[in-house]
């Protein structure tokens, strides 16, 4: 039998109107990956965070290595060897990667003077042992999400570890990247540490884990054998019912002149004679590996980076967009993939929000109009089924999931004749993932332009009546209906000659 390090069990935990955690229950065995699933708002961080001292918890009992604790902090967890990676990254963009990694704990000589030479070799070799290559004196700021994220890891792996919790480490990684961290995982559950994984990539969770515990609805519903449970077992033990996207059928397009036109868009190395046209009622997908200039083209038609040459034109007629308020006056609208840095104000509720994007017309002679911003609110809440006490709740106290729903909603309530959606189901459970295709559908339908970013494959399989295919910051290829497969994708994500690829021109 292996020995078992955590045991909590009959945890409880209710917030203000919410109860996250009833009679809730885990195991970890030393040496042991064990994934934690579960839709969003299951209680998966909140379990967690009773775990590691963040929350204190109503009830219950928390073992470690058999001995009854309690940590009051995140230090107290730290200092036995329990180390969290938060969903949400903790980091201080003003200061360098090897300032955040050794906060609180910096390297002094003579016990006085900051050592930063030791530290950034300290914080150089964590990077080495994760195969990435990061300026241990860059600043936080400057770096990507996924570097940031390798960051989160780094400063985890700087702690004496006993046991590590991730929570959606994976969330915002490159295949590659997620390649490396698994290696780092099985190297450290050689080493006989033990850990707790989140993940709502299912497929992934079955590669790395030993066993597999599904929450719903803040309790504790099986722990599973990761070999011996399927996905669709899983997704129906998380949700409690099944779940079925059909796969979309070629659109027949009514109107033939293009909603949206981009005509040998240049910006920077990523964003290389960009053409292509969008029309109403088309779901547009934009596939390739990350870092292939995807979110970059995005952004420079939306305005938010600039473009140094290209047309851009919506019904025939050229727009000149040189911001994000240009973009929007012009129609459309843009979810990022980054909803930290441009989506959600975290310390407003939720019906501030949703309305913000929209207060023009939710407000007369510059008064706002109160009941018509909370009547909206309240039918974003039930389209996107957004798990929170009500609309007054601050975006804050929501779990990640949700937050990404109200970035959704925030959106929606724009009138937005375009709308580009970047990575719109990252940290969405499979539940709230099918809702969102559904709505994708439904603005299609009413006659919007929908242009869909994502790095995962199924998903704009079954999304999208069309797929453009970029690679190394140029469109590689266009697939449509039948046409429509992993393997061509690929081939053209994969393309770096131009030349030979089979670019859409019409
Ligand atoms: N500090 C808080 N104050 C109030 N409510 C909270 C707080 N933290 C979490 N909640 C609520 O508790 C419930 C469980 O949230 P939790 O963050 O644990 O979900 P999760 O399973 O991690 O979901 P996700 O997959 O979206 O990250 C949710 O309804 C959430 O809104
Ligand atoms: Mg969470």
């Amino acid at each position: 039998m292996p020995e078992e390090v955590i045991r909590m069990e009959g945890i409880t935990k209710e917030f203000p109107g919410v109860r996250a955690l009833s009679d809730a229950k885990f195991s970890l065995d030393t040496g042991e990956v064990h994934a934690l699933v579960g839709e969003n708002g299951a209680g998966k961080s909140t379990l967690m965070k009773v775990l590691t001292g963040v929350y204190s918890k109503d009830s219950g009992k928390i073992f470690l290595e058999g001995r009854e604790v309690e940590f009051h902090n995140v230090k107290e967890a730290q200092n036995a060897g329990v180390i969290m990676i938060h969903q949400e990254l903790n980091l201080m963009n003003h200061l360098s990667v090897a300032e955040n990694i050794f906060i609180g704990r910096e390297f002094r000589k003579n016990k006085v003077f900051l050592d930063k030479k030791t530290q950034n070799e300290e914080a150089a070799k964590l990077f080495e042992k994760l195969h990435v290559k990061i300026d241990p004196g860059e600043k936080v700021g400057n770096l990507t999400v996924a570097q940031q994220q390798m960051v989160e890891i780094a400063k985890a792996l700087s702690f004496d570890i006993k046991v590590l919790i991730m929570d959606e480490p994976t969330a915002s990684l490159t295949d590659n990247e997620i390649d490396d961290l698994f290696d780092v995982i099985r190297m450290l559950r050689k080493e006989g540490k033990s850990i707790i994984h989140i993940s709502h990539r299912l497929e992934e969770l079955k590669l790395i884990a030993d066993r597999i515990t599904v929450m719903r609805d803040s309790k504790y519903i099986d722990t599973v054998d990761a070999k011996g449970v399927t996905i669709d077992g899983l997704i129906k033990m998380m949700v409690g019912r099944e779940i079925f996207v059909e796969k979309q059928k070629e659109l027949k397009k009514k109107n033939l002149e293009p909603t949206l036109e981009v005509e040998h868009l240049n910006a920077g190395p990523l964003v290389q004679d960009i053409s292509f046209k969008a029309y109403a009622g088309e779901i547009l997908g934009f596939a390739g590996l990350v870092g292939a200039g995807r979110t970059e083209t995005a952004r420079a038609i939306f305005g938010a980076d600039p473009h140094s040459s290209g047309r851009i034109a919506i019904h025939g007629k050229e727009q000149k967009i040189h911001s994000p308020a240009d973009a929007v006056k012009a129609g459309i609208a843009y979810l990022s993939e980054d909803r930290k840095r441009y989506g959600v104000a975290l310390g407003l509720d939720v019906e501030t929000n949703i309305s913000m994007a929209n207060l023009q017309n939710m407000s007369e002679f510059g008064f706002i109009k109160f009941k018509e911003c909370a009547a909206n609110a309240d039918k974003q809440l039930g389209d996107l089924a957004i798990k929170t006490p009500s609309v007054k709740q601050l975006v804050k106290f929501l779990s990640g999931g949700n937050q990404q729903k109200v970035v959704l909603a925030k959106w929606l309530t724009k009138d937005a004749e375009i709308i580009i959606f970047d990575e719109p189901t990252r940290g969405i459970d499979v539940g709230a993932k099918s809702e969102i295709y559904k709505l994708m559908n439904m603005l299609a339908q009413q006659g919007k332009t929908i242009i869909v970013i994502s790095s995962e494959l199924p998903e704009i399989m079954r999304c999208c009546h069309r797929v453009l295919v970029m690679c190394e910051g140029r469109l590689t290829g266009e697939v449509t209906g039948k046409e429509i497969e992993q393997d061509i994708i690929m081939r053209f994500a994969t393309q770096r000659d131009v030349k030979e690829s089979k670019v859409w021109k019409s």
